[in-house]
């Protein structure tokens, strides 16, 4: 069974269509990267997963569970965040919080989430990721303390610490050096390796094509092209994808 589903999702700003009936599915431990030029939807189709916008219509389905049905909306009474806990996001500008230490932003959401763990074993696990993500020397500094490249980890660490079924990324390199573009990009790799479910909205298409098991280009509100990174960007078949890539190369 396909961990998320997707159907038919539609999301309109003042009045214009910015989704217009993307449609796809994925498997878990898949990765899965979103190309595509800009405006053409890719953040608010993340925005939509992860809820913090209301498609207007279609279905969203994790694990066969019915997580949204436009045709329903959100039903009232039922807990938001909840459905939220099955995407982790890590945005383009990390959004750590400053007040927070590296450790203190990775465990304050599972502290606050009825888990059933004790503070010591949240501060273990948040240790844990920390040290993954290669930061075991920076766990008590604050974000204004790291680079760019340390603190998108500590967001990746973060955002793990929930523990999603799927983990989402919006450029998450893309406010980054280049020389910091690299250690980000190489944990988002070990990530793949180890079978992390991932959406990965990237402009890093060399990247893309070494990190995804599929990729979706999309176009104008759908999805032009879909396929493995070998169909899609060594041997594109779509003329839209073709000029893409034309113009990413240039
Ligand atoms: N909250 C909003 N209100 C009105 N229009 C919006 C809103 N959010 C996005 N849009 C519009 O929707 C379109 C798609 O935006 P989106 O951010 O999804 O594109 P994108 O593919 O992520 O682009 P980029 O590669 O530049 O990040 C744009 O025209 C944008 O102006
Ligand atoms: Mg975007």
């Amino acid at each position: 069974m396909a961990i998320l589903e997707v159907k038919n999702l539609k999301k309109s700003f003042d009045n214009q269509e910015i989704l217009k009936g993307i449609s796809f599915e994925m498997e878990k431990g898949q990765t899965l990267s979103i190309l595509g030029s800009s405006g053409s939807g890719k953040t608010t189709l993340l925005r939509c997963l992860n809820f913090l916008e209301t498609p207007d219509a279609g279905t969203i389905s994790v694990n066969g569970n019915l997580l949204f049905d436009g045709a329903v909306g959100h039903e009232k009474g039922v807990d938001l965040r909840e459905k939220r806990l099955h995407f982790g996001m890590v945005f383009q500008q990390f959004n750590l919080f400053p007040q927070y230490t590296a450790l203190e932003n990775v465990t304050l959401a599972p502290k606050l989430e009825a888990n059933g763990k004790s503070d010591e074993e949240i501060m273990e696990l948040g240790k844990e990721l920390l040290v993954k993500m290669g930061l075991e020397d920076r766990m008590n500094n604050y974000p204004h303390q790291l680079s760019g490249g340390q603190q998108q980890r500590v967001a990746i660490a973060r955002a793990l610490a929930l523990k999603p079924d799927i983990l989402c990324f919006d450029e998450p390199t893309s406010a980054l050096d280049p020389e910091l573009t690299g250690e980000v990009l190489k944990v988002i790799k070990e990530l793949a390796d180890q079978h992390t479910t991932m959406i990965i909205v990237t402009h890093e298409i060399g990247f893309a094509r070494d990190v995804s098991d599929e990729i979706i280009f999309m176009d104008n509100g759908v999805i032009a092209d879909k396929g493995t990174p070998s169909q899609l960007i060594d041997n594109p078949s779509n003329e839209r994808t073709r000029q893409f890539l034309a113009n990413y190369l240039k």
